[in-house]
Parts: structure tokens; C-alpha cells; sequence
């Protein structure tokens, strides 16, 4: 019995079948999606792994490969039919090593990012990926959904993190290409199949990761603005004024800060009078931190903000930062959001915002609007929370994106598709993409059992 097999695999400390751990592991972050799971298998090695999955892949038994549980898109929880074995990664939480001079670190893909992001400051070097759920979420799960968050500006997104990656095949079958070399030709660039790829392709097992020098000191500001299209306006302004020194650039708002505050009283707007938007940002500017003062004043002569306040010291910073990574928390307190994670050219920010307004109007008037994001991506959380009385916002998701895909957007920037944007995919891919995308799932995985149901 497949059951038996698995647990003689990983031994006593290796699967579970508690009911509070399972009820956490088929349960996706907004509590929305339920599935359904006999076991969660643990394994504590990449030996484990290949082993659990030869023996589901005899039994023909799907595997949901699960990192922190955070992703945005249902991807890391299993169907409700009650046969998907939950593979968690938690256990394999090694940092294997640190080549300092080379700039990398190798490290098992259970790690969580913050661990990751420590591990890199102690030796004086940067792991640059940051998002809010760092605490929680796994290097895995950051590198099969190609996680973004608030760094991407400066140093792009996940993938551009990784050197290489040690993978499990479907069959069991281990490929491990964890090269820390940031130069190198030989043949197909296989680690990219895998990010990316929510866990239907392979399992991420360990990744070798490029590290950065420490950015210095970082000169954090709060800036009000009148509208979107400043804040694309403003960016560039500053990228040339400091050197391209932004590592940060957050457009946030009014109402969404509004949310914040009342979720947690104990953070607050350091302006008098309210803004319709605000831009949250880092720039790394070193002992020359003045230079951000003049940089703003300069960006005030020109129209481009109407306030801004610049951190006095690192609590200071660390304050702002907390009020734009409560903005998921506090959205999920209001009830059941529509998550529209998608990208339009900075160029049309604006017209998407005017448009997805009146659209909003129209469709659902009464819903509320959470919009915040990356602003210097092109990507923005255009979050809709539905009035408690409608049940289904698929209406109003579908027509968000068919005004996304007018303005030459994505629907999905930086979530991932999951089992929530599937259908999406389908109709904003061609037909050659989705084709090939198929093609390579069954060259990889035959038999289906990786995470189905999911992207493709
Ligand atoms: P999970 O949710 O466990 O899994 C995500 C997907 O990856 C699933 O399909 C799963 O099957 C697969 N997977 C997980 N581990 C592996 C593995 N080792 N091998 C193969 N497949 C695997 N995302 C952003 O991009 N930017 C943000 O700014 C951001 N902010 C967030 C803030 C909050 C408060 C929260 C709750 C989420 C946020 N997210 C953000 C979404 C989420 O944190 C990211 O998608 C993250 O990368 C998911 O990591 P995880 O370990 O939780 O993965
Ligand atoms: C974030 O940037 O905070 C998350 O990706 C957004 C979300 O909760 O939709
Ligand atoms: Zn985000």
C-alpha cells in the first residue's frame, strides 16, 4: 500500500496526518480554496524526494509540491478528491554553503527566504529577493512561482537570482546543474524549465543563488502624489537624478493605507492632509543620502509630488516599510478579495487605472477597490473586494483582464497562474504557446502526477 511505502521512505518525523497540519497544508492563504490530502509526506533529503516520488509515479498518485503555503493562486494545495499527497519541503531547511568571494550561496529549497536573507547579511552580502510573506515562504516556492516583490526594480525577479538548481524529474530521476557560475553556454539552459513552472514540471530541491554586495545605506522616503502617471514620471526622474540607485518603489493608494491603519492602529500616515496615492521607496545612495532631499525637491519643482517625508533613521524606515507589507493582511480582514496580479506597459498605467475604474463602476458598484504594487514593474495588486451579497466576481476578473490584454498587459505578473487563472492562460496564450507548453509537460511528465490541475 502506497500509504506504508511512503512513510517507511521518510521514517517517523517524515509525514503526518494530524488534523490541524493537514487542515493548514489543503487550505490556500485566503482561506478560500479547500482541498483534500490522505498524508503529507516530509522528506528530509533529496534522496527522499526521488524515492517518494517512484514510488507515487508506480502507484500513479499525484504529488502537490508545497513550499510556505503562501502562494496567491491555490497552486500548492491539493483537488478535493482526496488521493494528492501533499509533498512539503520544510524539513530540507539546510543552508549547504556560502562562497563568499563568488558571490552565491547553495541552499536546500525548504529554506525560508528571511533565512536565506540572513544568512547572506552575516557575510556581508545580499540576497536580493524581498516580498512580505518572507517569514514564511520557501526559496522552492519563491522559485517555482518566479516570486517578484518590492526588489525587482534593481535586481529583477527570482529567476535572476539563480546560478543553478537541483531538480526531481517525475520519474524519480535527479538532475542536479547547481553550477554557481554566472557564465556558461554548454547546451540548454534546463534550470529556467523549472522556475517558474508551480511545481508541475519537477520538484526544486536545492538552488544555487547569486549574492550581491550589501546596497549600503538605504534612504527610505514616503512621497504623496496626485496620480499614477506621476509615479511612473517620478521614477524616472529619480532613476537619472540618483544614479539608478532605486532599489525600492511601491505605489500605494490612499484608500489601501486607509485599510492599513485601521487593521493596525499602531502604524500612521506621517502626513496632515491625505494624498490620492503614495510611493513608498529605497534608494541606496550610501553616505551621500542628501542627495535624495534635492532629488525630491527637484521632482516637487516639476509637478511631480505633492509631499514627501524621508525617514530620519532605520526604525523610521522600517515603520513605512510595515505599512505596506501589512496591505495583504489587512485586505484579507475585509473578506473575500478577487486577486488581479497583472501588468500593463508603465506607459498605460494611468488608462488602466481610468478605465478599471469606470469598468468597476459599471460592473459592481459597490465593490471595494484595493490597488497597490510595483509600480516601477508595471505591476500593479488591482484587488477587488466583492459586497458580501455576490458570491461569483468571475464577471468582473474576466473583464479586468480583457482590459488588460487591450492595453498589452499580462493577467498574471508576479502570483503565478495556479489552479485560479487557468482558463486565463488558455485565452490570452496562443494556441503554439499553449500547445508547446503542453508538449513540454508531457516530455517531463507523462503520467500527470506533478501538481495536475494546475497552470496548464
Ligand atoms: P507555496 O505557496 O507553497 O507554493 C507555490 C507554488 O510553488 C505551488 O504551485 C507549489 O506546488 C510550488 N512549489 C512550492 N515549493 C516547490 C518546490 N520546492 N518545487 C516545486 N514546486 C514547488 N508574491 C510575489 O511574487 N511578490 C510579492 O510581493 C508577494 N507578496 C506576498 C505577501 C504576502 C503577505 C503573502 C501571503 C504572499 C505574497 N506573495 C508574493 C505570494 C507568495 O508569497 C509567493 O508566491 C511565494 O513565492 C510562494 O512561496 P511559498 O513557499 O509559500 O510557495
Ligand atoms: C504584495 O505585493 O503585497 C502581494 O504580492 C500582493 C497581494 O496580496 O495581492
Ligand atoms: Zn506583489
Amino acid at each position: 500500500m502506497l500509504l506504508d511505502q511512503l512513510k517507511s521512505i521518510v521514517g517517523p518525523k517524515g509525514w503526518t496526518v494530524d488534523p490541524v497540519e493537514i487542515e493548514a497544508s489543503v487550505t490556500e492563504w485566503r482561506g478560500v480554496v479547500h482541498g483534500s490530502t490522505p498524508m503529507i509526506v516530509k522528506p528530509a533529503s533529496t534522496a527522499e524526494v526521488s524515492s517518494i516520488v517512484r514510488a507515487c509515479a508506480d502507484a500513479g498518485v499525484a504529488i502537490v509540491p508545497q513550499g510556505g503555503n503562501t502562494g496567491m493562486c491555490a497552486g500548492a494545495v491539493p483537488d478535493e478528491s482526496g488521493t494528492q499527497i501533499v509533498l512539503s519541503l520544510a524539513r530540507m531547511n539546510r543552508i549547504r554553503n556560502i562562497d563568499v568571494d563568488n558571490f552565491s550561496m547553495e541552499v536546500d529549497a525548504g529554506c525560508i527566504l528571511q533565512k536565506v536573507q540572513e544568512a547572506a547579511r552575516d557575510v556581508d552580502r545580499l540576497f536580493a529577493l524581498s516580498l512580505g510573506a518572507e517569514g514564511s515562504c520557501q526559496i522552492g516556492g519563491n522559485l517555482s512561482t518566479n516570486a517578484g516583490g518590492i526588489n525587482v526594480v534593481r535586481y529583477g525577479t527570482a529567476r535572476s537570482q539563480v546560478l543553478g538548481l537541483e531538480v526531481v524529474l517525475a520519474d524519480g530521476t535527479v538532475v542536479s546543474s547547481l553550477r554557481a557560475l554566472r557564465k556558461d553556454t554548454a547546451g540548454y539552459d534546463l534550470k529556467q524549465l523549472f522556475i517558474g513552472s508551480e511545481g508541475t514540471l519537477g520538484i526544486i530541491t536545492a538552488a544555487s543563488l547569486k549574492l550581491y554586495p550589501l546596497p549600503g545605506n538605504i534612504s527610505t522616503a514616503l512621497v504623496a502624489l496626485q496620480s499614477p502617471r506621476d509615479a511612473v514620471r517620478l521614477l524616472a526622474h529619480l532613476r537619472t537624478e540618483l544614479a539608478d540607485s532605486i532599489e525600492a518603489f511601491e505605489l500605494v493608494s490612499d484608500f489601501v493605507f486607509g485599510l492599513v491603519t485601521k487593521h493596525a492602529p499602531e502604524l500612521t500616515l506621517p502626513f496632515d492632509d491625505h494624498a490620492p496615492w503614495y510611493v513608498l521607496l529605497d534608494a541606496s545612495l550610501g553616505e551621500r543620502s542628501d542627495l535624495i532631499e534635492a532629488a525630491l525637491m527637484s521632482a516637487a519643482e516639476r509637478g511631480l509630488l505633492l509631499d514627501a517625508v524621508i525617514a530620519k533613521n532605520a526604525t523610521e524606515a522600517a515603520q513605512l516599510w510595515r505599512m505596506r507589507h501589512s496591505i495583504a493582511e489587512a485586505e484579507r480582514s475585509l473578506g473575500k478579495a478577487l486577486k488581479h496580479d497583472i501588468s500593463v506597459p508603465g506607459s498605460k498605467m494611468e488608462e488602466f487605472l481610468t478605465r478599471g475604474d469606470e469598468l468597476l463602476k459599471d460592473l459592481i458598484p459597490d465593490a471595494q477597490l484595493v490597488a497597490f504594487g510595483h509600480v516601477g514593474d508595471g505591476n500593479l495588486h488591482y484587488n477587488v473586494v466583492l459586497p458580501g451579497d455576490v458570491e461569483d466576481g468571475e464577471f468582473v476578473t474576466t473583464a479586468i483582464y480583457g482590459l488588460v490584454a487591450e492595453l498589452g498587459g499580462s493577467f498574471s505578473a508576479e502570483h503565478g497562474v495556479g489552479r485560479l487563472k487557468r482558463q486565463y492562460l488558455h485565452q490570452y496564450r496562443t494556441s503554439n504557446e499553449i500547445e508547446l507548453m503542453q508538449r513540454l509537460k508531457k516530455a517531463l511528465d507523462p503520467g500527470d502526477i506533478l501538481n495536475p490541475g494546475k497552470v496548464i
